[in-house]
């Protein structure tokens, strides 16, 4: 009998072709020469010139001196999970040592991308929580400021709150948050069960996506995604998707809640914004990060008669502090004042003005690269956490128990006081500040527009209207594969002028906010009917904050759709993170997509090499959530998907 031949014929092997769609894709990457040329921002076209003219390396000239980019890489075909490896999927070798094939291989990588998102935003939350637990019962000289967002958060969560005081009901809040993130022992998340709509709930119910809560999701992410472990690239995506949902609900929902109840709802301001608003005879404190605590801490000392005798004293007209990326966004819509100037990858621009006396760089985004430059230009870097440490920065920070956060406002006076110092020792830097700034509104939230409008009842008649066609989040990281904020600005510009308004936070927010998209000045940059809406009242686009306030625009989004009377899946609203690039970023755009919002980017995901994991993501979640992700490098057809989708969201309505 002949023998039965198990080699080709069992589906072994559906080799997906990467090669030509990675080559394309690869071509399709910016240089530093398409950022001179064609960022939208005259401040980053000019600094890039300077630094290149100054001979000081940045991030533009390390991404051009990695290209060719590794193909297995971008395909998402190389694992390094085990030392029998690592292993690269070819058409010669479409398997690896253990016998993983393509699929599985990128959907770990992709499972394991999603853990690191979870655990980046959720780290920064649980310092949160505590902080707040640690207000509560007065362990730290910290006030809870946002005493009805507890007594709110205390009725969702279902708590009795008879004879209790607001600090007994931060503390309990605080608990609970902590419980939803760290449950070991599987039971109700109570986060989730307050926050989801039933219709989101009884979905993710059914399919047996319902997580425990990030903590056991992040480690039974890594558990499933080790070596012989899930062998079934579709159940890891099953996982996947777990992470997202408590990527939103613990991560960045918790998160948010925390901060809320600590320090206050948003509160609506007007800033110049950009590198013109730098000034050049203050003492200038850069807020570089995600946490609030110590932040905060410095700006509320920066702003005390004590130091800005000491700044006078030498010499200065006073101290500044300035927001990049994400802590400094916060600050600025609690405590206003603070002058927004570049998301995470325009920090090296930042510091080669010269104008910085200090960078205090918390956790998340703050880059190496950042400190041959501040070493250039002298600037004092401070970092403030164990996990985000930086060789020869300064280290002026807080256990990593967190049991000395009482000791916050030494601290922070010990920042202000380096600051002044630096601001003495670098007289003889020079200041090169492009004159390029614009007025920018923020602050924006669920509570702010209820403020302004009564309620959302208007702004979903507007939607239903057709004033405003749909509504779009846009966040997500800037990325080097896209010249600079162009790919952001490009798709705003299409999407107003059909009338789709715009929700901004997080790093994409930078360049609406620098180039006079978050002001009311300017609304012919919007259609008629949006015009007709915004009624001279209110920006083309709207500041909702730093990345986590994802969850203040999410708020926003599930009641507009309240009053439309429809479920959030089936309202034309999208997720639009188009220059994504971080790990936080995969959980973004994929938590959105758990929601029933559609995704658009102009940066692939690593899934080119797996037909499908691709087909999955790109098409194939839309039978379970009503919702996928897409991708195309032009913008110009990002922003036609968009309207074209939005057009059929509203006739499956009935709307025009
Ligand atoms: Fe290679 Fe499998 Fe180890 Fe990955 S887990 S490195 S595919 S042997
Ligand atoms: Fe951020």
């Amino acid at each position: 009998m002949e023998k039965e031949k198990h080699s080709h014929d069992h589906g072994h092997n559906d080799f997906t072709d990467y090669t030509a769609a990675v080559k394309a894709y690869r071509e399709s990457f910016a240089s530093k020469e398409d950022v001179l040329n064609h960022a939208p921002d005259p401040a980053v076209r000019e600094m890039v010139k300077y630094m290149d003219e100054q001979g000081v390396e940045n991030c533009f000239d390390r991404f051009d001196k990695q290209k060719p980019h590794c193909t297995f890489g971008l395909a998402g075909v190389c694992c390094r999970i085990c030392s029998l490896g690592p292993c690269k999927i070819t058409e010669r070798s479409p398997r690896g040592t253990c016998g993983a094939d393509a699929d599985l291989i990128v959907a770990r990588n992709l499972v394991r991308a999603a853990a690191g998102g979870v655990a980046a935003h959720g780290a920064r939350a649980r310092e949160v929580m505590l902080t707040l637990k640690k207000a509560a019962a007065g362990e730290v000289d910290l006030p809870i400021v946002g005493k009805g967002e507890v007594k709110s958060i205390a009725a969702a969560f279902g708590l009795s709150t008879k004879g209790k005081s607001v600090e007994e009901l931060a503390n309990e809040i605080a608990d609970i948050l902590l419980e939803d993130m760290s449950r070991t022992v599987p039971g109700p998340h109570k986060t989730l069960n307050a926050v989801a709509t039933p219709e989101r709930k009884s979905t993710w119910e059914k399919l047996g996506l319902l997580p425990v809560g990030s903590y056991h999701e992040v480690f039974e992410a890594l558990h499933q995604t080790t070596v012989g472990t899930q062998g079934d690239w579709r159940k890891a995506m099953d996982q996947f998707m777990r992470l997202g949902i408590t990527f939103f609900m613990n991560s960045v929902v918790g998160g948010s809640i925390a901060s809320d109840c600590l320090y206050g709802t948003p509160k609506r301001a007007t800033v110049k914004a950009n590198l013109g608003a730098l000034k050049p005879d203050t003492v200038n404190i850069a807020i570089h990060g995600h946490a609030p605590m110590l932040a905060t801490k410095v700006i509320e000392a920066a702003r005390s008669e004590k130091f800005v005798k000491m700044a006078e004293e030498f010499g200065a007209k006073g101290i500044q502090c300035y927001g990049i990326c994400c802590s400094g966004l916060s600050a600025l819509y609690r405590l206003g004042g603070v002058i927004p100037l570049s998301n995470a990858n325009g920090s090296e621009l930042v510091l080669a003005t010269g104008a910085l006396d200090l960078w205090l760089a918390d956790i998340q985004e703050a880059f190496p690269g950042i400190m041959n430059v501040a070493e250039c230009y002298k600037t004092v870097v401070v970092t403030t956490t164990e996990s985000n440490r930086l060789p020869k920065a300064e280290h002026i920070g807080y256990r990593r128990d967190l049991e000395d956060l009482d000791t916050l406002p030494e601290l922070a006076d010990k920042i202000v006081t380096q600051a002044i110092e630096s601001f003495a020792n670098r007289r003889d830097v020079k200041r090169q500040i492009p004159p390029h700034a614009m007025e920018a509104e923020v602050g924006f939230s669920l509570e702010t527009l209820d403020a302004h409008y009564g309620c959302m009842e208007r702004v979903a008649s507007a939607v239903i209207n057709g004033q405003i066609m749909g509504i779009v989040n846009l966040a997500g990281c800037t990325n080097t594969r896209v010249v600079h904020e162009r790919a952001i600005v490009d798709i705003v510009d299409i999407l107003l002028k059909n009338n789709i308004l715009v929700f901004t936070n997080g790093c994409a927010s930078f360049p609406m906010a620098k180039l006079g998209y978050c002001s009311k000045k300017d609304l012919s940059k919007c259609g008629e009917r949006l015009q007709i809406f915004l009624n001279n009242e209110l920006p083309p686009v709207w500041h909702f904050g730093g990345c986590i306030d994802n969850a203040h625009a999410v708020a926003t989004f599930r009641e507009i759709a309240g009053y439309a009377g429809h479920q959030m899946k089936d309202m034309p609203f999208a997720e639009v993170t188009p220059e994504w690039s971080s790990e936080k970023g995969v959980g973004a755009a994929l938590a959105f997509r758990m929601l029933g919002f559609d995704s658009y980017h102009c940066v692939h995901a690593p899934v080119q090499g797996s037909k499908k994991v691709h087909d999955f993501l790109y098409g194939g979640t839309r039978d379970l959530m009503g919702s996928c992700m897409k991708v195309d490098t032009d913008p110009k057809k990002v922003a036609e998907m968009i309207i074209a989708d939005f057009a059929e969201a509203r006739s499956n309505l009935c709307w025009r």
